[in-house]
């Protein structure tokens, strides 16, 4: 038991940008995987969704950092030290992919020697200019980042589901 007042739940801003941010992350992905062969209306309809998920997860993970140093979380649930240990790792993990693929994503695009166009909005983002040995190095870390992530999220919601169902303590409640 720790002796600390921490609280016994996550705060609605945590709630509220863990949930947004999964569904910006939802959506980018599906974005990617259906968005068509090049040259096609879809593929620029989806290409500019995937664009807009991804920078506003990077937006929301600004606030959200800022917000999670300032009010912290709750308590550790109680279980084994391994499992708490693992949900750290896991969690930085998922800290750092918030900020790192988007920024990859931007970055590549730059490199490519163009802006990050945001559609609808006509706001052109440029953070780097042109780079033809940068280019291939950020589209691969951010292509096998991207799909790697696929199972360190989904580690992360089978956790999630396995402390609801089979230890059946609030960490899943928590978060809602
Ligand atoms: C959390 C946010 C993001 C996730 C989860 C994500 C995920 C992915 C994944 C999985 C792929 C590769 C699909 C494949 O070929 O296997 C991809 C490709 C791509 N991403 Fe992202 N991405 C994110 C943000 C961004 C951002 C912000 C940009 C740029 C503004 C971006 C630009 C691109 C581009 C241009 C490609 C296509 C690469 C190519 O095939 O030439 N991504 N993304
Ligand atoms: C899309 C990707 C996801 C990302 C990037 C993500 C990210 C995170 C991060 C960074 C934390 C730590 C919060 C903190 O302490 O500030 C967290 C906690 C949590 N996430 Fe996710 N998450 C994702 C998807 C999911 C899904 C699909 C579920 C449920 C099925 C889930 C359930 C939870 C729960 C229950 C916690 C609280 C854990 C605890 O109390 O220690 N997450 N998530």
């Amino acid at each position: 038991m720790s002796m600390s007042r921490a609280p016994e739940r996550y705060s609605k801003p945590a709630v509220f940008f863990h949930w947004v941010v999964v569904v910006l992350i939802a959506l980018a992905y599906l974005a990617i995987e259906i968005r068509g062969p090049k040259g096609t209306d879809s593929r620029t309809f989806w290409t500019a969704i995937h664009f807009w998920a991804g920078t506003l997860v990077l937006s929301l993970a600004v606030l959200r950092l800022v917000w999670r140093l300032w009010a912290g979380a709750p308590a550790d649930v109680p279980g084994a030290p391994v499992l708490k240990f693992l949900a750290r790792v896991v969690h930085l993990a998922l800290y750092v992919f918030i900020f790192a693929q988007p920024l990859l994503g931007i970055l590549m695009v730059n490199t490519g020697g163009h802006p990050v166009t945001l559609a609808w909005l006509n706001l052109n983002v440029t953070l780097v200019g042109a780079d033809a040995i940068a280019r291939p190095l950020l589209k691969t870390a951010h292509v096998w980042i991207g799909n790697a992530f696929y199972w360190v999220i989904g580690l992360h919601a089978l956790a999630a589901i396995g402390h609801h169902v089979i230890f059946q303590d609030k960490t899943l409640r928590r978060m809602i």
